[in-house]
Order: C-alpha cells, then sequence, then structure tokens
C-alpha cells in the first residue's frame, strides 16, 4: 500500500505540473483530493492491513495528500498569473494612436442666432419677449392696425387667408395689438417670429422671420425712437456704422419712417448691394397710429409709443454677407456649419 501510494503521488505530481490551464487543474484536484480519489480507494483496503501497521499508512496518505494538495495550489497561482498576463496582454492599448473624433456635432441655425442676437440688444435696453400665434385674426393683423377691409394698404403684404376671418400673420405687428389689449401701459415689448406671405422668388420665400418691437409711455418721442434704432443698428453692425431715417408710410404709424445703415460691403462707397446707392434698407417705423390706440382703448390723448419692424433674413444676409435667400432653408451642412 506504501508503495502504491507512492505511485499515486509521483503520477498526481506529474499530472499537476504538466497541467494546461486553472479549468484542467481543477478537475486533477477533484480526482485526486476528493471523495474517490485513488487514495481513498488504497486506504479501502486498510482492513487487510495488520492493525500495528495502520497508522503509519494512514500518515503516508496524509503526507501525500498535503504534498498533492500544496502542489495544485502552487500550479493554480502559477497558472493564474499567466492566464492574467495573457490576458492583459490581449487587451493592451496603443495609447499613442490617434483618438476617434466624435461625430459632427449641430449647430445654432444662422436666423436663430441673429434673431437671439437681436433680443439680446433690445433686451439689454429693458425690452422683454412677447409671442402670438401665427395663424392670427385679421382683426389683431389688419383691422386693429389700422389696416381696414378693402383699403389700398392690405395689398402691401400678400396674405395667405385660412378663411374669410382666419390668416397666417403677414406680420409680427399683430402681437402689438394682443400685447396692449393684455396690459396697460408702460408697455415695451420686442416680438421675434416667422410670418408668412403668398410669395415666393429668388428674394422671397413664404415663410420668414421678423422682429417687431413697441414702446408706449405717457411721453415717448420720436428722438427716442431714433435713439434707440441707432443703438441697435450699431450694437448689430459695428459702433461707426452710419445710420439714416427716411420718410415713409406705414399704415399703423404717423409719422413713420424707414431706417437705412450706411452700405456694409462697400461701406458707403456704392456697390452692386447697395445698387450704388451706399445705404441698405434694414427696418420701418414710426409713432404709434392713434387709430391704432383706439382698437385697443388706449387714450392718444395720454399715451405716445413707438413701433418698429424688421426682416430677420434681411440683417443676417447683411451681417454675414450671405447672397442667397435660399441658403437659409436649404439645410447644407457645409453652409450651417460655418456658423458654429
Ligand atoms: N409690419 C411691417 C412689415 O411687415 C414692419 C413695420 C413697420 C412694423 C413699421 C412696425 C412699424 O411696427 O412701425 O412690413
Amino acid at each position: 500500500m506504501h508503495e502504491r501510494l507512492g505511485q499515486i503521488r509521483d503520477e498526481a505530481l506529474h499530472a499537476v505540473a504538466v497541467v494546461a490551464d486553472t479549468r484542467e487543474l481543477g478537475e486533477l484536484k477533484v480526482r485526486y483530493l476528493g471523495k474517490k480519489s485513488p487514495i481513498t480507494e488504497v486506504l479501502g483496503g486498510m482492513k487487510d492491513v495488520p492493525p500495528a501497521e495502520r497508522p503509519r499508512i494512514g500518515e503516508v496518505a496524509n503526507q501525500v495528500r498535503d504534498a498533492l494538495a500544496l502542489a495544485i495550489e502552487q500550479r493554480g497561482e502559477a497558472l493564474k498569473q499567466a492566464e492574467l498576463l495573457t490576458r492583459l496582454e490581449g487587451e493592451r492599448l496603443d495609447v499613442t494612436l490617434p483618438g476617434r473624433r466624435p461625430a459632427q456635432t449641430g449647430s445654432i441655425h444662422p436666423l436663430s442666432r441673429v434673431m437671439q442676437e437681436i433680443v439680446d440688444v433690445f433686451g439689454s435696453l429693458g425690452f422683454t419677449v412677447a409671442e402670438g400665434p401665427e395663424i392670427e385674426k385679421d382683426f389683431y393683423n389688419f383691422e386693429a392696425l389700422n389696416i381696414p377691409r378693402n383699403h389700398p394698404s392690405r395689398d402691401m403684404q400678400d396674405t395667405f387667408y385660412i378663411s374669410e376671418d382666419i390668416l397666417l400673420r403677414t406680420h409680427t405687428s399683430p402681437v402689438q395689438v394682443r400685447t396692449m389689449l393684455q396690459q396697460r401701459p408702460p408697455v415695451r415689448i420686442i416680438a421675434p417670429g416667422k410670418v408668412y406671405r403668398c410669395d415666393s422668388d429668388i428674394t422671397h420665400t413664404p415663410m420668414f422671420h421678423q422682429v417687431e418691437g413697441l414702446l408706449i409711455d405717457k411721453k415717448t418721442t420720436f428722438a427716442e425712437l431714433k435713439g434707440v434704432l441707432e443703438y441697435f443698428c450699431q450694437a448689430m453692425f459695428g459702433a461707426k456704422t452710419a445710420v439714416r431715417f427716411r420718410p415713409s408710410f406705414f399704415p399703423f404709424t404717423e409719422p413713420s419712417a424707414e431706417v437705412d445703415i450706411e452700405c456694409v460691403m462697400c461701406r458707403g462707397k456704392g456697390c452692386r448691394v447697395c445698387k450704388m446707392t451706399g445705404w441698405l434698407e434694414i427696418l420701418g417705423c414710426g409713432m404709434v397710429d392713434p387709430n391704432v390706440f383706439g382698437s385697443v382703448e388706449y387714450d392718444p390723448e395720454v399715451y405716445q409709443g413707438f413701433a418698429f419692424g424688421m426682416g430677420v433674413e434681411r440683417i443676417t444676409m447683411l451681417k454675414y454677407g450671405i447672397n442667397d435667400l435660399r441658403l437659409f432653408f436649404e439645410n447644407d451642412l457645409s453652409f450651417l456649419a460655418q456658423y458654429r
């Protein structure tokens, strides 16, 4: 039996030494140290051993078991270490490789950007943003703004009618009326938004953007209107930009004016963009017509105000030297990406 135990030990130690990985080692451990191991099998024959020799055999069996257990443990450590190394080797990263670029990110549309800029300039003067619906009633879009039905000034704007009384707003001016009906003076609002006109060619799109402004108080002067708009033009186009007011007509203001800035392309010398005049028209304005106060029940003997309105597409084109209106609506990434 003694000899047999020695054989088992040598055989097992050899097997442990040549085992390939921790999984196989696990199997060996079960085979040699488990319940059905050859050692247990040998000890089963103990009853045939003279009692005096039994303790000695037991001792040897324990030594063999301990030796195997130790060998398995040491081999296990070595294998684990080796397996870890192989894994690390496989997962090795070359940190000197160039990184992956993030997917292309979006950018704010130039129209949104300029609209926000306009709102910010007036915001710095204390104007707050007001909004109104794009689907509007004839009353707010025309009637209350001193543009009666069948009046020739309705021809200034080609309207999309939804029904006789409902239309797509042709300008942001109806927000003036809505605001005045909702609050008492003083009023100081700016109304950015989309407007619609039945017009489509190289220089007109059926939808475009405007920003409207309205200021009403007990004493408001044309000089203040000039001051506010001059400040605005210079904030948008540079402090040295010349600004001029030209008499004009709008049904909802009296007197009315259009505002020109010195041509941003030729700096006033005269070029194709300004049609050799040296000036570019950028907005309309005037003192609120007493008839408009009449429709919102403000007393024109007590209150005065001024209003102005401008096209965002036009201002954006002039500011960035964009020469084709269609670029705003084509969503061409190579165009849009320039306005990051
Ligand atoms: N609503 C005018 C338009 O769409 C622009 C405008 C002109 C607005 C003069 C005003 C204003 O408030 O006073 O052409």
